[in-house]
């Protein structure tokens, strides 16, 4: 396979800023003469602290949302200027907790993307679909809309700066993994999508990560699977102990 596998690690809201410290240095140390790509993703208020460990290593900083305008009266809000100036080079959005408990909608992420994208930003989109809509047969429907309303207006340029990572929602956070063979499918299929917007090679370039209960143990069956390009990890992400064996898998 020509693309490169990703492995990315989203601490959610863990971590004080030492314990982020703590946990970026020695991911620094020893995902050293890892072979793959990789990212960790503080909270914001650890990502100062954290651009200052993972400076010149193979190890990319991202923040875990943004606000989808640049500056302005948003209480609580992030912006992609603020962003820019801690060191961020990527941007994760939609991620299942941002669309289920905090109620963002595929126009807003969409909005987000577009302008994360404009300021230079890697993007990972999150989609995945709830258990009931699995069980509704909806995967598929659910996966196209996230994708196809997530791209909007990104251009075939801009793609390549686009991850997406598959997330299917009853797998965050559960213990329960999607089989390899369950997640190949929603990947090889999520790849169809992307080739009819942007043609074939564009398909067979772009990354498609899993997330959802990834382990140490189930890291490398999931990664021989042809359309797993890598992984959005969030629980083993928090100790060196899962997350380095999952990073070298
Ligand atoms: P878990 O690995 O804890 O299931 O979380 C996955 C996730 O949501 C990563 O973004």
């Amino acid at each position: 396979m020509s693309r490169q596998y990703y492995i990315a690690g989203n601490w959610k809201m863990h971590k004080t800023r030492s314990e982020a410290a703590e946990l970026a240095k020695t991911l620094a140390g020893q995902l050293k003469d890892g072979q793959h790509k990789y990212l960790v993703a503080p909270s914001f208020t650890s990502l100062e602290t954290v651009a200052a460990i993972v400076k010149g290593t193979n190890i990319r900083l991202g923040a875990q949302n943004c606000a989808a305008e640049e500056q302005g009266a948003h209480t609580g809000e992030v912006s992609v200027l603020q962003l820019k100036d801690l060191g961020v080079q990527t941007i994760i959005l939609g991620h299942s907790e941002r669309r289920h408990v905090y109620k963002e909608d595929d126009a807003l992420i969409n909005k987000k993307v577009k302008l994360a994208l404009k300021h230079g930003f890697e993007v990972i989109l999150c989609i995945g679909e709830l258990l009931e809509e699995r069980e509704a047969g909806k995967v598929e429907a659910v996966c196209e809309t996230q994708t196809v309303k997530g791209l909007e207006g990104v251009s075939a340029a801009e793609l390549a700066n686009i991850v997406i990572a598959y997330e299917p929602v009853w797998a965050i956070g559960t213990g329960k993994t999607a089989t390899p063979e369950d997640a190949e499918a929603v990947h090889a299929f999520t790849r169809k999508v992307i080739g009819r917007l942007y043609g074939a090679e564009a398909a067979e370039k772009i990354i498609i990560q899993y997330g959802g209960s990834v382990k140490p143990d189930n890291a490398a069956q999931l990664m021989a699977k042809e359309n797993i390009d890598g992984a959005l990890v969030g629980g083993a992400a928090l100790t060196p102990d899962t997350f380095v064996p999952i990073a070298k898998f």
